[in-house]
C-alpha cells in the first residue's frame, strides 16, 4: 500500500478554534479555485455533504447549486430539514427534487438485496444526471469526500468514484471541488458545528445510501415502507429523550415481510412485526448491541403498536456482528 499522509504539519481538528481556522483556510482556498464559477452538489442531508454545503455557501454564496434529491427512502422529516435548513436559513440555492414515485415504482416486486442496491444506486445517477444536463454555465462538481474514502480507495477497499459515478458525458464538464477531504468523520463534525449546522444533522448516526429500502426486507411496498419509516421516528424521539442520542453509534427499525396474529379492541390482527436495533462499534466489522433498559423496551413497544398502523408486535434483535451485520440486507 502506497504511503499516503495528510498534508505535512496538518494538526487534528480537535477544537472549535481549529475548526474557525480550517474554515477560513479552505474559504480562501474554495474562491481561489473557483473564482466566479459555479458549483454544482448533491446534498443528500447526510454531514459530508452538509459540511461541503454550507462551506461553498459561505465561500461563494449563490452561485452554489445544491440538488436535493428525495429517493422516498429518507427518514422522516429529513428532506424538510434540508430544505428548512439550506434553503430558509442559509438562504442556499437548492434544487429539490422529489423523485419518491419513481424510485418506488421501479422498486415494485424487487426483492432481491442485491438488485435493489443497484437500481436505488442506478436510478440516483440517473436522477442527479438530469437536473445536471437542466443546468447552464455550471463547470465545478463539488464532493463530500472524506480522508478515509482516499485511504480506502488507494488501499483497494472501496472504489471512490470521481465525479460520483456520473456518466462521462456530464463528468468531464466538471473540476472536482472537495473541500473536506483531507479530514476524518470527527474533523468533519467539528467543522459543520462551527458553520452553524443543527447538532442533530452534524451528530447524526450513519445511514445507508439505499436508505430505509434496507430496512423494508424483499419487495418494498409504500405501506410497510411508510410503517418503517414511521416506527423509526419514535425510536429516533425516544433515545433523543433518553439522552441516548449522540452516545448509542446506530439505532433503527426494522419491518419484515411476513405477518402474525394480534389481538385489539376485542378483534383479531393480522399485522408485521417491527424489530429495534442498537448497536455499537468502532469500526463496523464488529459491533455489540447496545442494551436497552426494560421500562424503554414497555414504552417502545407500547408506542409503536399503539401509533404505527400495520405493527402489532415488536421484537428486539440481540444479535452482534458477527454472526449479524448491522443491516438486514
Ligand atoms: P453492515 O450491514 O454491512 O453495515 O454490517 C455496516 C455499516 O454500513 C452501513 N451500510 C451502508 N452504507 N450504503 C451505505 O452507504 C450501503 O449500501 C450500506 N449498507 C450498510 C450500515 O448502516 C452500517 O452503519
Amino acid at each position: 500500500m502506497q504511503d499516503i499522509r495528510r498534508p505535512e504539519g496538518m494538526v487534528r481538528i480537535t477544537t472549535p478554534e481549529l475548526a474557525e481556522a480550517f474554515v477560513e483556510e479552505q474559504l480562501a482556498a474554495i474562491r481561489a479555485q473557483v473564482g466566479d464559477g459555479k458549483v454544482l452538489l448533491a446534498l443528500s442531508g447526510g454531514v459530508d455533504s452538509s459540511v461541503v454545503a454550507a462551506l461553498l455557501i459561505k465561500a461563494i454564496g449563490q452561485n452554489l447549486v445544491c440538488v436535493h434529491v428525495n429517493h422516498g427512502l429518507l427518514r422522516k422529516g429529513e428532506p424538510e430539514q434540508v430544505i428548512e435548513v439550506f434553503r430558509n436559513q442559509m438562504n442556499a440555492n437548492l434544487v429539490y427534487v422529489d423523485a419518491t414515485d419513481r424510485f418506488l415504482d421501479k422498486l415494485a416486486g424487487v426483492a432481491d438485496p442485491e438488485q435493489k442496491r443497484h437500481i436505488i444506486g442506478e436510478e440516483f445517477i440517473d436522477v442527479f444526471a438530469e437536473e445536471a444536463r437542466k443546468q447552464e454555465g455550471i463547470s465545478f462538481l463539488a464532493q463530500g469526500t472524506i480522508w478515509p474514502d482516499i485511504l480506502e480507495s488507494e488501499a483497494g477497499i472501496k472504489a471512490h468514484h470521481n465525479a460520483g459515478g456520473l456518466p462521462e458525458d456530464i463528468a468531464s464538464r466538471f473540476e472536482l471541488v472537495e473541500p473536506v477531504r483531507i479530514l476524518f468523520k470527527d474533523e468533519v463534525r467539528e467543522v459543520g458545528r462551527v458553520l452553524g449546522l443543527p447538532s442533530n444533522m452534524v451528530d447524526r448516526q450513519p445511514f445507508p445510501g439505499p436508505g430505509l429500502g434496507v430496512r423494508c426486507p424483499g419487495a418494498i411496498t409504500r405501506d410497510r415502507l411508510e410503517a418503517v419509516r414511521e416506527s423509526d421516528a419514535i425510536l429516533r424521539e425516544e433515545f433523543a429523550k433518553a439522552g441516548l442520542e449522540g452516545k448509542v453509534w446506530q439505532y433503527f427499525t426494522v419491518v419484515p415481510d411476513f405477518k402474525s396474529t394480534g389481538v385489539k379492541d376485542g378483534k383479531r390482527t393480522f399485522d408485521w412485526p417491527c424489530i429495534i436495533r442498537a448497536i455499537n462499534t468502532t469500526d463496523v466489522m464488529e459491533v455489540t448491541v447496545e442494551h436497552l433498559s426494560a421500562e424503554m423496551l414497555d414504552h417502545l413497544a407500547q408506542r409503536i403498536t399503539s401509533e404505527v398502523p400495520g405493527i402489532n408486535r415488536v421484537l428486539f434483535d440481540y444479535t452482534p456482528k458477527p454472526p449479524a451485520t448491522v443491516e438486514y440486507e
